[in-house]
């Protein structure tokens, strides 16, 4: 399944919001590095975390399972599922989009996300 992706690290330099629906359009007229926005290919039963490593990217990590929030990304658009994680609320789950993709693997045909979350101005205090 193909997973879009864009650095966080970029978004905050260029003054984008996380939020904003022509976030992927912009990025794409920005004609960023690979590094910073491209797409994966993931498959149904495979951890977003190891295909973005497969392929070569260098994403942030932690414990590699579910409990950290180094690893957190913002779902934009689609759906990742996530094994049991302990580090996430409810709320940041269900209103916030935000999963980790240790332990997270892909749930539509189609995905957007926004990596290197963990810079969030709300996780700071818990990255490890
Ligand atoms: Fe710790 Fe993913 S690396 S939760």
């Amino acid at each position: 399944m193909p997973v879009e992706y864009l650095d966080y690290a970029t978004v905050d330099e260029q003054g984008w919001a996380a939020d904003d629906a022509d976030l992927f359009e912009k990025a794409d007229a920005a004609s960023l590095d690979s590094s910073a926005h491209g797409t994966l290919e993931v498959g149904r039963d495979e951890y977003v975390l190891d295909a973005a490593e497969a392929e070569g990217n260098d994403w942030p990590f932690h414990c590699r399972a579910g409990g950290c929030v180094n690893c957190v990304v913002i779902v934009t658009e689609g759906e990742i599922e996530m094994d049991v994680q302990r580090s996430l609320s409810d709320q940041e789950v269900d209103e916030e989009n935000l999963r980790l993709t240790c332990v997270g693997t892909p749930a539509s045909e189609s995905i957007k996300l926004i990596y290197n979350a963990k810079h969030l101005d709300s996780l700071r205090d818990r990255v490890v």
